[in-house]
């Protein structure tokens, strides 16, 4: 099924027809505080010491802004950006391409690094360590290593599946991040930043009606910001006023949670085990996902706004999941409260 949000590839963005909303200097980037403290004293270190940036990861769910950062850092470096993603990486020769067309400073970007090959894998591993890769000619006895010195490059690789980065290649990270859902006064920041880039003001009051149903997710606030934008342009609406964001978030049948298709069929189904824990494998299998989009896509929002419990026997709806669903709350009992 597709959901409001998919891993997005850098070109394929539905940005690209119009005005582009991503931010590419810290001014403009809102929110995660942290990262953006930490990310700044390396960057002027590194800059300092006319130095390559040391390798940097950042994971968490989709929309987050993980892409984003990565442009800003190669704005604040000064330094070319190779933006890639793993899918794209199919044989070791054709990372041995991409690594040997780097200069110093440069900076690769490797989207959803988490798809990697073993073999590929191997082959970044060294490059990232020492800057050279060893390569092989030639099969059978007659087989040579050649090997092939890198300029210092930094590599920058996002994942929305932390969990599925093999340890040697998450070691070699210098620093990484875990991207946070945003605050429903930070996403408000950035949907009014947007609308004015869009040239077509957002009243206060109607960004928030907008942040709340965003699920703590830039893409998604910037997402509906335009339809309802398409929405007030229709009635010809000078600024986009509550009254008629609201009316349109109707419309959209967006509903007041920010929860998504997806959110609702997995916390049905927690809800139909009637206080009983289901494990993961049982979730996965009958939402048709695999267990690691479950874990590291679907489930990090809900955790953390308390719609869904992680037990040693697997995952249980809280009150909160009954209450959104408009159930009765079931306890572990299976007794009905
Ligand atoms: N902190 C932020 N401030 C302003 N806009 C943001 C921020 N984070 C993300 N965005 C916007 O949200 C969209 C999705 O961000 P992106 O970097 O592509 O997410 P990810 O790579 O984590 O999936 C971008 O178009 C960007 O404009
Ligand atoms: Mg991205």
């Amino acid at each position: 099924m597709e959901r409001i949000v998919e891993i997005e590839t850098f070109n394929v963005d539905e940005e690209s027809s119009e005005v582009t909303l991503r931010p590419d200097a810290w001014n403009e980037y809102i929110g995660q505080e942290q990262i953006k403290k930490n990310l700044g004293v390396f960057i002027e270190a590194s800059k300092k010491r006319d130095e390559a940036l040391d390798h940097v990861l950042f994971y968490g769910p989709p929309g987050l802004g993980k892409t984003t950062l990565a442009l800003i850092i190669a704005n604040e470096m000064n330094a070319n950006i190779k933006v890639t993603a793993a899918p794209m990486i199919e044989k070791s020769g054709d990372l041995a391409a991409l690594l040997t067309n780097l200069e110093e400073g440069d900076i690769l970007f490797i989207d959803e690094i988490h798809r990697l090959s073993p073999a590929v894998e191997e082959i970044l591993y060294s490059s990232m360590e020492d800057f050279r890769i060893d390569i092989i000619i030639g099969s059978g006895p007659a087989a040579q290593t050649v090997k092939i010195d890198l300029p210092r490059f930094t590599l920058i690789g996002a994942t929305t599946r932390a969990g599925m980065l093999s340890n040697p290649l998450r070691d070699r990270f210098g620093m990484s991040f875990r991207m946070n859902f945003y605050s429903s006064e930070e996403l408000a920041e950035i949907i009014i930043q947007a609308s004015s880039k869009l040239d077509k003001k957002i009243i206060k009051e109607a960004s928030y009606e907008i942040a709340k149903r965003s699920r703590g997710t830039p893409r998604i606030a910037l997402r509906i910001l335009r339809r309802v934008r398409d929405f007030a342009d229709v009635a010809d609406e000078v600024d986009i006023e509550h009254e008629r964001t609201k009316f349109a978030l109707e419309e959209l049948g967006i509903n007041s949670f920010g929860f998504d298709e997806m959110d609702i069929r997995l916390l049905k189904l927690l809800a139909s085990a009637k206080g009983r824990a289901m494990g993961l494998s049982t979730i996965a299998a009958s939402l048709s996902e695999d267990e690691g989009t479950v874990e590291d896509v679907l489930e990090p929002y809900l955790l953390a706004n308390g719609y869904l419990e992680r037990t040693a026997k697997g995952r249980k709806a809280t009150r909160a999941t009954y209450d959104v669903l408009n159930m009765d709350w079931v306890s572990d009992e299976g007794a009905l409260f």
